[in-house]
């Protein structure tokens, strides 16, 4: 114990850790500090880190709670774990090889979404597009009273239809993920962290499709003072990615996004792990264009 060093990088959430020896198992008392790092920071980021495939899986696992070694289910071994997904506009088959993405939760529409994603830096070139984050947590805890007391009570509906063209702005560079199916969700705007308890101001500009109950004009005006609240500069933190570094998130609490990427930039290739892992979803996966394509 005490072996990891612990830095904040944003007031309001994430850490960054060092002293992690990348190893499976890990140590008792080292999984259950990690796990009270993550619930309460929502982002951790391990730097110069030699992290495979299966331990990069393994510790997505634990920390939301999953003991991986224990559930034959989440073998790390099994040949789906061992599919390598890497968000690249190298590799072939890269997943969003290019383009910009606008803030999210990946697949926020669904009951079982995502409880963590991480990435890994394999090849980065400078100078790279970074991650940005923001806390969906920490945009409940700083929300003004007046606009608390607007959206309490409310229920967003989530799904994959958004009206990202619109809410990029005409940016013809932002992506569209076009998913085989039509569902959507209807959460309360303050939604509840399974997990954690935390309050989450759960709206985002990607997914959010609409307020329950109110006119087109008035959901898209009231979300719109939302995301301006949410995506304050001030209160995102930009990954700068470096190859060999680990950026593990609670998919839920946090929303992130990234700038443009394009196929003659500079090489950009992470490995994205999910927890728990996609199974059904897995041949859900959308396909990317573009609002100029
Ligand atoms: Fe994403």
């Amino acid at each position: 114990m005490g072996s990891l060093q612990v830095r904040a990088i944003h007031p309001g959430f994430g850490a960054e850790v060092s002293g992690l020896e990348p190893k499976v198992p890990l140590a008792d008392d080292t999984i259950a500090q990690l796990r009270h790092l993550f619930d309460e920071k929502g982002l951790l980021v391990f730097r110069d880190i030699d992290a495979d495939l299966r331990f990069q899986t393994y510790l997505s696992l634990l920390l939301i709670g999953e003991d991986p070694l224990a559930n034959p289910d989440q073998s790390l071994d099994s040949p789906s774990a061992r599919r390598e997904l890497l968000v690249s506009n190298r590799e072939e088959g890269g997943n969003a090889p290019v383009g910009r993405l606008l803030y999210h939760s990946d697949y926020m529409w669904r009951d079982d979404v995502f409880r963590l994603l991480s990435l890994y830096g394999l090849k980065v070139e400078q100078p790279t597009s970074p991650t940005m984050f923001v806390s969906a947590a920490h945009g409940w805890e700083t929300l003004p009273d007046e606009l608390r007391a607007r959206v309490e009570g409310l229920y967003a509906i989530h799904g994959q239809n958004a009206s990202y063209d619109v809410r990029s702005g005409g940016d013809a560079d932002v992506l569209l993920p076009k998913f085989a199916d039509e569902e959507t969700i209807r959460l309360p705007i303050a939604f509840r962290h399974p997990r954690t308890g935390q309050t989450l101001l759960y709206v985002t500009p990607q997914f959010t499709q609409r307020i329950d109950g109110l006119s087109d004009a008035d959901s898209e005006a009231l979300l719109g003072e939302l995301f301006d609240h949410l995506y304050r500069p001030d209160v995102e933190v930009q990954h700068l990615w470096r190859e060999r570094d680990l950026v593990m998130w609670d998919n839920i609490a946090l929303q992130h996004a990234r700038p443009n990427i394009t196929y003659e930039g500079p090489a950009r290739t992470l490995r994205k792990t999910f927890a728990p892992p996609p199974g059904a979803n897995a041949s859900k996966r959308p396909e990317f264009t573009t609002v100029g394509a």
